[in-house]
This record gives C-alpha cells, sequence and structure tokens, in this order.
C-alpha cells in the first residue's frame, strides 16, 4: 500500500518494539517525518538508524516530565505535529493467572502503560493539534479489548479502555479537524509472541493451534498487515474516518468457528 505523505510529521511510539518499528518504517517509506519513539532509546536510535527524516527520542509514555522534553524536541526540530500513533503498549508475561490471583502491581503496570500513558500523551499532542486545527491519532488496541480472553484481565481492560477512549477524543476533537481511530490486531507474529507460543522454526504446537483455530484465516497475521492499516488510517484519503474500531485480525471476532 501506498499514501503521499510527504512532510507529514508523525509519532510513532513503541518504535523499537516490532509492530511499532514496522509503522515508522512504512511511514518513512511514504515521505513522512517520523519519531521513532519508544521508553528504550537504544531500540529507537538503532530502528531508525539515523536515516533523513527521522527522530529518535525516548519516551515514556507514562512519565509526563518525559512527554514534555520530547514534544519540545520534536517541536523543536520539525514545528508540529500531524500524526500521533499509540502504538507502545506491555501485557503480563509472568503472571498469566486467573482473576482471583491476579497481582496488583502486575494490574498497575499494565494499566499505567496501556491505558494511562495512552491519554497522557494524547492529552499533550492533542493540545498542540488543536492549535493547528488539524491531526489523526491512531491508537492501538486489541481484540482482547472487545472479546476477552482468560488469564490476562488487565491486558483485555486496559484495551477495551483504549476502544473507549478513542471513541471519547473522536466526539471530542472531530470538530476541531482531529480525527482519532482504532485498530485492534488480533495475533501477530513478533518476536515476543514468537517466544510466548509461536516457534521459532515456524512449527505451531497445540497450543498454538487451538487459538489459530479460532482464525477463519488459520494463521497469525503478519506486522507489515498492521502497518498497513496505520498507513491506511493516516492516508490523505482517510479523511471522513473518525472513531472507528478496525479489528485486523483475520476474521478472529466476525464468529465461532464451530458447527452447532
Ligand atoms: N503482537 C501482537 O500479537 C499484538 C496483538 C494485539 C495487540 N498488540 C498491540 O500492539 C502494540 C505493539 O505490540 P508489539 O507486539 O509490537 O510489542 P513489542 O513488545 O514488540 O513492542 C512494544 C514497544 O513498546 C515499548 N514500550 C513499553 N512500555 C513503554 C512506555 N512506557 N513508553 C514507551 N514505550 C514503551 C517497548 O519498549 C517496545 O519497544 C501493543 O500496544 C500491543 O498491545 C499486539
Amino acid at each position: 500500500m501506498q499514501a503521499n505523505l510527504t512532510d507529514q510529521v508523525i509519532i510513532v511510539t513503541g518504535a523499537a518494539g516490532a509492530i511499532g518499528r514496522a509503522a515508522a518504517d512504512s511511514l518513512l517509506a511514504n515521505g513522512a517525518r517520523v519519531v521513532y519513539a519508544d521508553i528504550n532509546l537504544q531500540g529507537a536510535r538503532e530502528a531508525s538508524r539515523n536515516r533523513p527524516n527521522t527522530l529518535a527520542v525516548q519516551l515514556d509514555i507514562t512519565d509526563e516530565n518525559q512527554i514534555g522534553e520530547g514534544l519540545d524536541l520534536i517541536l523543536g526540530q520539525w514545528g508540529r505535529v500531524d500524526i500521533l500513533v499509540n502504538n507502545a503498549g506491555v501485557n503480563t508475561m509472568t503472571h498469566r493467572v486467573n482473576i482471583d490471583q491476579f497481582p496488583t502491581a502486575e494490574w498497575e503496570r499494565i494499566l499505567k502503560v496501556d491505558l494511562t500513558g495512552l491519554f497522557l500523551l494524547s492529552r499533550a499532542v492533542s493540545r498542540r493539534m488543536l492549535q493547528q486545527k488539524s491531526g489523526r491519532i491512531i491508537n492501538i488496541a486489541s481484540v482482547l479489548g472487545i472479546v476477552p480472553a482468560r488469564l490476562q484481565s488487565p491486558f483485555v481492560a486496559a484495551k477495551a479502555g483504549v476502544i473507549a477512549l478513542t471513541r471519547s477524543m473522536a466526539i471530542e476533537l472531530g470538530s476541531q479537524g482531529i480525527l482519532v481511530n482504532c485498530i485492534a490486531p488480533g495475533s501477530i507474529m513478533t518476536e515476543g509472541t514468537q517466544k510466548l507460543f509461536y516457534g521459532k522454526d515456524g512449527k505451531f504446537n497445540d497450543r498454538v493451534q487451538a487459538m489459530l483455530a479460532h482464525i477463519p484465516l488459520g494463521r497469525p497475521g503478519m506486522v507489515e498487515e498492521i502497518a498497513n492499516t496505520i498507513l491506511f488510517f493516516c492516508a490523505p484519503e482517510s479523511s471522513y474516518i473518525n472513531g472507528a474500531i478496525l479489528p485486523v485480525d483475520g476474521g478472529w471476532l466476525a464468529g465461532y468457528i464451530r458447527d452447532f
């Protein structure tokens, strides 16, 4: 997919990670000036590899001071922010347990990044977009924010919150020329999900087969397939889409693949 994003200033959070990096690279290839933002500065630097029209910024989205400093840096360099891609997120790897066993600290860690951090950065960036009277915000949620899975209650709650917050921002900011939309990825093949359940050799184990049996396409998504959808929401042609929640999930949410 291609879009003309010439000179658009786009912040991608979590750009040192799998989906963020693929999205940032694709936006860059389509003419944008791209901020590779991540809590992991070294990773952001490595991802942007000092290419022209990129800026690597250390930006912990839960830290209001870093948000302020990061935005100052971006505005000092390019003077505006046209699009924010809220992609940074975490899930629990170590505590896949039922709600009655779920530790408070792990609940708070996930909510703080996935929901509060997304709010804090969106609030700061929207102030700038309101001055510009234009902008776009693209939030990355998850299918689990629409239909939960067991043993990851804070992730489910946070991503459901991201979906609700998308709609809340869309109705508040739309009249000011700012479009806010959300992508809900299904299961995407990344280094993280490979470690968690997809084998590196591409051979899926029984546990994964059970999950893939919910997906009509019968395979995980690729990071480029999420990056393409982000590009679609950034494209000038998507000018009448506001408050949309788009699953990119191979049909996961379309229904049960079971016979009754
Ligand atoms: N991979 C999947 O299957 C999948 C499925 C559904 C939704 N998602 C969502 O897509 C997004 C990206 O996922 P991914 O698979 O690329 O994950 P990833 O772990 O590869 O990347 C996440 C990035 O976020 C960064 N990050 C973490 N905390 C941060 C903070 N406080 N401030 C700034 N950056 C921070 C990490 O350093 C990392 O670079 C996440 O929001 C995730 O919930 C992923």
